[in-house]
């Protein structure tokens, strides 16, 4: 509760009240008086009597004749000035107040009736356990049926292998039951401070912590533990899972719980018809400093509460994977990743990092992402989520591969060919296709592809779109440009024309080439098979293996090479520097003869000059080998 200065809440008082006759003065007064000896808030009341006193004493105040109105009026005046929404004051002439029978002083036979229908446990599929607990029993009651419960719950529970604690009927209990769950819950090792429990009649302050050690087995803190909630949750219950969710020991999945309270009692004010409902005593988690009176546990993963159960389940599934995903990304990092140095505080890192609220794959992948490249400081080592990227792309071939016609419409997609003036070849694609039957595309590619350019003078390649792909085409379509007696070992050789490295061979990037595409950019550049014009490319470029993990979404891609750029630098990816810098949108204007250009090749001194008599002249230093 946020405090209020006293004269706020004189003010808000005051506004409200009326008195001309005896009667009210003295029964706000009283109000006054139950509040300074009940409210679990004595902060807040610093100098309310007083001031209550003062105002009648001046005798500025409304009259209300209705004792109805006066009750409402009352509510709303305390409500405001105390910003607490339990506290009320109701007119009920006719109130017998009900004094709820204790449990501990029941029959045993009764006890045990009542336990046994608010207790319920099943095991589930793959030995989930289903714990449902509608009443959060006290220490005293758990005492007197201490063996009864242990044997035919909790060492139950104990031998599954995760458990769903269902809490979105429990709606009665004691907080002095809480420690037990919890303590079950945890590891003996250290003792947990839980909850500071202040109780105002009595002026006492008491604290909940975990207990040394329990009879029978625990369920510890390793297995996974969901906690169901629905906006009927409410007290003990609460306490439970605010306090197992603030220790990160088990995640939340259902509806905000109800919000309420250790403590709440209808005091009548004086001899009057009227009463103040006012709570007690209140709940301080040592973990938060808050509590979950009035607002409520949140829960982790929202869902309505009759969908709690399913999403449990499914939750469970996702957690259960968790640990080999794990495996197998360390098991790929140690194998692949090319900073050999950096592979032990990755893996250790893997081994310790704190996974306890993930719920579900995409959220394990962000969070692995963030762990690895925070300790690798490597941009190029990534763990990502992948069913987006199922969708676009590379999917579109698999189902199509063997159909000819479905395939030739796709190089004709993919691939721009056009023939410019002076007998400049122009071919554009934006992304490498990916392609299993690589035998029919590079066919495919021989007749659509190449043979329309076979001859021309100069090839401009453009890249400028170009966002990536697999890079399965990307061998395929350099290894055209090579010629055939330097075909570089790194790729497979394929029998197919070539355009040979006696040509010119323009290769156009901008800022978006991307990934594969930057790759084929910088294979061009540094396997002197053409030159590259345009804008740095983006920077994405990876040498870099994918890895799909075994039944996930989830993939791992791992740098295996280092680049050596041309200075002898490792390259971590870093955008490639293109021969001639220009402006994109410039490239291909300053290549394909707009204006009066030029490209000559001066083989003899190894110059390369691209120039144009409305832009600047680029001079290049050529080197074809
Ligand atoms: C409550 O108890 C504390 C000491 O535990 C004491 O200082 C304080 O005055 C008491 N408050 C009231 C209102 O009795």
């Amino acid at each position: 509760m946020a405090q209020r200065s006293p004269p706020l809440l004189l003010t808000l008082l005051l506004c409200t009240l009326s008195v001309n006759s005896s009667f009210q003065p003295a029964l706000v007064l009283e109000m006054a008086q139950i509040l300074l000896e009940n409210y679990c808030f004595p902060e807040n009341l610093v100098g309310m009597q007083e001031a209550i006193q003062q105002a009648i004493n001046s005798g500025e105040i409304l009259q209300i004749s209705d004792k109805k109105t006066l009750a409402a009026v009352l509510t709303v005046g305390v409500q405001g000035a105390l910003n607490d929404p339990r506290l009320t004051v109701s007119y009920e002439p006719n109130f017998t107040p009900v004094v709820p029978q204790m449990l501990p002083s029941l029959p045993i036979e009764q006890l045990i009736w009542l336990v046994r229908n608010s207790v319920k446990l099943d095991i589930l599929n793959n030995n989930v356990g289903y714990l449902r607990i509608d009443r959060i029993i006290g220490e005293e009651t758990a005492a007197k049926l201490g063996s009864l419960l242990r044997d035919n719950i909790w060492d139950k529970v104990a031998q599954t292998s995760s458990l769903i604690l269902d809490l979105r009927y429990s709606t009665a209990g004691e907080l002095s039951g809480v420690p037990f769950i919890i303590s079950y819950f945890s590891d003996s090792e250290s003792l947990i401070h839980i909850d500071t429990v202040y109780d105002r009649p009595s002026n006492t302050t008491r604290e909940l912590w975990t207990m040394p050690s329990i009879t029978g087995e625990k369920y510890g803190k390793k297995k996974d533990l969901i906690i169901l909630t629905s906006k009927r949750t409410v007290g003990a219950a609460e306490a439970v899972a605010y306090t197992l969710k603030n220790l990160k020991r088990a995640i939340i999945v259902g509806e905000r719980s109800a919000g309420g309270s250790v403590k709440v009692q209808k005091i009548r004010i004086a001899q009057s018809e009227f009463y103040i409902t006012v709570p007690v005593a209140r709940s301080v988690s040592p973990i938060t400093g808050q509590s979950w009176e009035v607002n409520g546990v949140s829960p982790m993963v929202n869902v309505i509460a009759k969908e709690a159960v399913a999403k449990a389940k499914s939750l469970l599934v996702v957690r259960s994977t968790i640990p080999k995903v794990i495996q197998s990304i360390s098991d790929i990092i140690k194998r692949y990743y090319a900073f050999t140095d950096r592979i032990p505080a990755l893996l250790q890192l893997l081994q310790s990092t704190d996974l306890f609220s993930v719920v579900s794959e995409e959220d394990l992948a962000v969070r692995l992402n963030h762990d690895l490249q925070t300790v690798s400081e490597d941009p190029r080592l990534i763990v990502k989520y992948m069913q987006d990227d199922a969708a676009t792309g590379e999917e579109d071939l698999y189902n199509i591969q063997d159909d000819m016609k479905l395939l030739r419409e796709l190089v004709d997609t993919t691939f721009k060919v056009e023939i410019l003036p002076h007998n400049t070849g122009y071919l554009r694609f934006d992304k490498f296709v990916k392609l299993s039957a690589e035998a029919k595309l590079e066919e495919l590619m021989a007749n659509m592809v190449w043979e329309p350019l076979k001859d021309t003078n100069n090839l401009i390649i453009d890249l400028r779109y170009n966002t990536g792909g697999s890079s399965t085409s990307l061998a395929l379509i350099l290894s055209y440009l090579q010629d055939p007696s330097q075909k570089h070992h790194f790729f497979t050789i394929y029998d197919s024309p070539s355009y040979g490295s006696k040509r010119g061979v323009y290769v156009l990037t901008s800022y978006y080439t991307a990934s594969v595409g930057e790759e084929f950019a910088y294979l061009v550049q540094s396997l002197h098979c053409g030159t590259v014009i345009g804008e740095i490319t983006s920077g994405t470029l990876m040498h870099s293996k994918t890895f799909q993990i075994e039944g996930t979404d989830i993939a791992i891609i791992v740098p295996f090479i280092n680049f050596l750029d041309n200075n002898g630098e490792f390259w971590l990816g870093g955008g490639v520097v293109p021969d001639a810098i220009v402006l994109a949108e410039d490239a291909r204007h300053i290549l394909n003869g707009y204006g009066t250009m030029y490209i000559s090749s001066q083989k003899e001194t190894n110059l390369l000059l691209i120039g144009s008599n409305l832009k600047s002249t680029y001079l290049l230093s050529y080197q074809n080998q």
